[in-house]
């Protein structure tokens, strides 16, 4: 067989044989979880279970059998009133919760650093976004957490909102005041709805910071196949509120997924479930503690230092995921996307993501103790040894000050457009969504000025090897603009 004439086979193929140790998702890295728990028969029948709805399998839009007893299994670990599988991620969860939550026309509050899928209900669901500014960690680079006074004051000019968003915790593991956002959502009688793609595994160990269905949200949506075992693709939505329209929220969900939903992730999804409450809770403290040795080794290190504990109290940001390893080279000069370069090239080892300042890995309990080891071996020698490249100095908080789009996203989707040089760009009107990948968060959304501090702050993405979706990959770079600002006909 040539497998040169199976591409995305032969690319998947030539990863797993390079051996890298997987700092990235899905949490249950390389099945690794399920030798560890004695359930390896899991991954070994994958094909021959993998059906459709046959007599005796049920099915995940009308469920009335396994996937019903499934969700009723998971809504009891995860604390909730109601929990929905899903097989088109959290982006799926996240579009519906906010549609279920607000009617076309509708404001509804997001942080400026949301994902894009948020954006995106923001188009499907034709609302009006209006943007909560995170705070700045200049050190890092990155956006930190919300502000309750923030919230409060937002809350205080758009009290016709329907519902808040907040993303918790971010990519970085990144903790708002979630508690007291609550508070305030509430108190105006909106709804709390929470962007938890990343926080899964909070509910099940007490050192890892406060779930959102504790904090008092109404809905979260969580990537289980990023931060527990569960396969790519699935996740959860979980509701734990009187204030929510149930089923205004099954039609969206049915809307926004396949008609095909694999019942191997659906399985999958039972089986995270099943591990974390036989097992979570003492994985989990290895974990927990592993990644804190981790993050204690490098902050002795010097040219790197590691997001954590530390900096809590300060830019919104009252906790972190201690199982999040966010380093920062910016004391030895060293870029975020060299180090991910060198870390795989030299040292075998791929993290889940880097920008301009910043490595970040993801730690599950799939890992092993061996695999911390390496990794804080080789971000040692890294700082040692590596050629370095000064990253130059530039604040994100370009594209996180919300700016007064000329067009609402969803309007802007519908207008005729031109592909400009991005060097011709500066002033014209965004066309489509433009996301450094990842972490995924647009810079510039259909409808918005290019203005020249984001053109630079692109710029400087393209010189850095940040992978830009909706920029394309000729030379020069071009960007799809509003042509006359004329709509299509
Ligand atoms: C903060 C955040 N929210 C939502 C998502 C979407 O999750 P999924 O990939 O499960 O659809 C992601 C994915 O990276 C994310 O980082």
């Amino acid at each position: 067989m040539n497998i040169d004439c199976i591409p995305i086979l032969k690319s998947l193929r030539a990863y797993k044989n390079e051996g890298a140790v997987p700092f990235h998702m899905p949490g249950h890295k390389r099945g690794n979880i399920y030798k560890k728990t004695g359930l390896d028969f899991l991954s070994e029948d994958i094909l021959a279970l993998d059906t459709t709805e046959v007599p005796g399998v049920d099915n995940l839009h009308c469920p009335e059998g396994a996937v019903l007893e499934a969700q009723g299994l998971a809504a009891e670990a995860f604390g909730a009133d109601y929990t929905f599988f899903l097989v088109n991620g959290t982006t799926s969860g996240i579009y519906s919760m906010i549609m279920a939550s607000a009617n076309p026309g509708d404001k509804i509050i997001i942080p400026r650093n949301c994902h894009r899928s948020v954006y995106g209900a923001v188009i499907l669901g034709r609302l009006i976004p209006v943007y909560i500014e995170p705070e700045i960690d200049d050190e890092f680079g990155i956006a930190m957490g919300i502000k309750p006074e923030t919230v409060e004051n937002i809350l205080e000019k758009h009290s016709d909102a329907k519902a808040v968003v907040i993303t918790n915790p971010t990519f970085y593991g990144v903790c708002s005041d979630l508690k007291r956002i609550a508070e305030i959502v509430h108190s105006r009688g909106m709804l709390l709805l929470v962007d938890e793609a990343h926080g899964s595994h909070f509910c099940f160990n007490e050192r890892l910071p406060i779930s959102a269905l504790e904090a008092g949200a109404d809905m979260t949506s969580q990537s289980i196949h990023k931060t527990l075992p569960s396969m790519t693709q699935s996740s959860m939505l979980h509701v734990k509120s009187e204030r929510v329209d149930i089923e205004k929220l099954k039609v969206f969900l049915q809307l926004v997924q396949t008609t095909s939903p694999s019942h191997i992730l659906l399985a999958s999804l039972d089986a995270a479930r099943f591990i974390m409450q036989q097992y979570g809770h003492e994985l989990l403290d290895d974990a927990i503690d592993w990644s804190n040795w981790a993050r204690s080794e490098i902050n002795d290190t010097e040219g790197c230092c590691c997001l954590g504990p530390d900096r809590a109290g300060r830019y919104g940001a009252v906790d972190f995921d201690p199982t999040r390893l966010t380093v920062n080279f910016g004391a030895s000069g060293l870029s975020g996307t060299k180090a991910e370069e060198i870390l795989r090239k030299n040292f075998k080892i791929q993290v889940e993501m880097s920008d301009l300042y910043n490595i970040v890995a993801i730690t599950t309990i799939g890992d092993y103790r061996s695999d911390y080891e390496a990794f804080v071996n080789a971000v040692k020698k890294l700082v040692e040894t590596a050629e370095k490249r000064k990253a130059k100095a530039m604040a994100p908080a370009v594209f996180f000050r919300p700016q007064e789009p000329s067009l609402m996203p969803w309007e802007a989707v519908y207008y005729e457009k031109e592909q400009v040089d991005m060097g011709q760009s500066i002033g014209r009107i965004c066309g489509e969504m433009i996301i450094p990948y990842p972490p995924g968060i647009p810079v510039l959304m259909p409808g918005e000025t290019i203005s020249r501090e984001i053109y630079e702050y692109l710029k400087l993405c393209v010189e850095y090897g940040i992978k830009l979706n909706g920029i394309s990959d000729s030379k020069p770079k071009k960007v799809w603009v509003l042509k006359n600002n004329k709509k299509e006909v």
